[in-house]
């Protein structure tokens, strides 16, 4: 009998993917493995296959099918959020996609640009004056994105303490019940920003969506609420754990650390193996077949959950040679850490604009900066999150 294997496995480095993945992509590219509710699928661990997999349209991204994978009760929780497009497959997917397209265009990020230097220069105060030894979660690396996303959906700067707080309990509470409360308070407030902006319209997504799709019927209430949850759950921890483990990652590679100051020209490169190597969002990527697929002299069967991890595809020897090996140099722009196919990140650009502000301006502003707890004592986060750490205590 073939042993099965726990899936997702918990981290013993917190920014690298868990070792147990390694040996499995060294093993074969897919293997059948137990969730925690004790339903058996599939895990993908090799890039090519993750590939094609996330661009098969005979696998469903439907949150509501019963046979949808979960990774743990938190999972099932999750599907009393409203209807958002990141649960829903073509062509009603792409009909939702296309209505939050104006906030993440080129020209866009142009404009967000010095609001992202802006909010990441306060940021840096906040460091400052908690210092000069602080945690760089709560005073750097959560607050940016939380911002960035206020500024994405028209969330008045007034009640960012409320969203920030509201947004971290949703997404760290340890219990679902705290998770599940934080996220009806969330929905109420975003629930009244959209009252608030048809009676006063002002920049940002909430806005635009309430006077324009809504306002014409093509977009029911619950849908932009939905649409507005899912911006703030996607781009908050995601982000905010790069910038951690990105921090970490360099005071850890102290040659590589001088180069990344010296030279602006590498930041674009350090951002992209920095996403390859920490993998932040390595459990996103679940999905169910629809229909058999026979990949890789395997069939995955009609009705069975699959889980794409990006971490396993991002250490794929075949792809990433010497992948264990952090290196500002290697071309890791093809790293599966905003996925693949129809649902391929929405916001890797702003994530990426923010990664390219916030890690240059931390060690220019600190260039003393040094860990003020030895990362062998950092504990990584539990497996059925987002990866990064809780927190980083930072000296300087
Ligand atoms: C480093 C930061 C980020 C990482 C690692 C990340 C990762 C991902 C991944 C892996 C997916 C695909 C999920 C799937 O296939 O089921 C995804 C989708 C998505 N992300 Fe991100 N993300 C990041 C930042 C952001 C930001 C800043 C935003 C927006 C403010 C955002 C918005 C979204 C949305 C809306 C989707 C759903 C796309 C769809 O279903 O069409 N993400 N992200």
């Amino acid at each position: 009998m073939e042993e099965t294997i726990t899936f997702p496995q918990v981290r013993t480095c917190p920014y690298r993917p868990p070792h147990g993945y390694t040996e499995l992509t060294a093993q074969g590219p897919l293997h059948r493995v137990e969730l925690y509710d004790g339903k058996l699928g599939w895990v993908v661990t090799r890039y090519a296959e993750a590939r094609a997999l996330l661009s098969d349209p005979r696998l469903s991204s439907n949150r509501t099918d019963p046979n949808f994978p979960l990774i743990s009760s938190r999972g099932a929780a999750a599907r009393e959020q409203p209807p958002a497009f990141i649960g829903m497959d073509p062509p009603e997917h792409g009909h939702y996609r296309r209505m939050t397209i104006p906030e993440f265009t080129v020209k866009r990020m142009n404009e967000l640009r010095p609001k992202i230097e802006k909010i990441t220069e306060r940021a840096a105060e906040q460091l400052c004056t908690a210092g000069p030894s602080a945690d760089l979660v709560v005073n750097y690396a959560l607050p940016i994105p939380s911002l960035v996303i206020c500024e994405v959906l028209g969330v008045p700067y007034s009640d960012h303490e409320f969203f920030e707080d509201a947004s971290r309990r949703m997404m760290r509470s340890a219990t679902a019940e705290g998770a599940g409360v934080a996220r009806r308070e969330l929905l109420e407030y975003l629930d009244s920003l959209v009252d608030a902006a048809i009676e006063n319209p002002r920049p940002g997504l909430v806005s635009r969506l309430a006077n324009g799709e809504l306002a014409r019927g093509e977009l029911p209430r619950d849908y932009l609420t939905g649409i507005a949850v899912l911006l703030l759950v996607a781009g908050h921890e995601t982000t905010a754990n790069v910038i951690t483990l990105g921090t970490l990652m360099l005071l850890e590679h102290p040659d590589q650390l001088a180069e990344f100051r010296a030279n602006p020209d590498v930041v674009p490169g350090v951002v992209e193996e920095l996403l390859r190597y920490t993998s932040v969002a390595d459990t996103a990527g679940a999905r169910v077949a629809t229909a058999d697929i026979d990949i890789a002299g395997q069939r995955i069967r009609a009705g069975e959950g699959v889980l794409i991890p990006n971490g396993p595809a991002n250490f794929d020897p075949a792809m990433f040679p010497g992948p264990e090996e952090f290196d500002i140099h290697r071309d890791s722009r093809k790293h599966n850490t905003f996925g693949y196919g129809v649902h391929q990140c929405l916001g890797q650009n702003l994530a990426r604009l923010e990664l390219q502000i916030a890690l240059p301006l931390l060690f220019e502003r600190f260039p003393t900066l040094r860990l003020g707890t030895p990362a062998t004592e950092l504990r990584p986060r539990r497996a059925d999150t987002i990866q990064g750490v809780d927190e980083l205590i930072v000296t300087w």
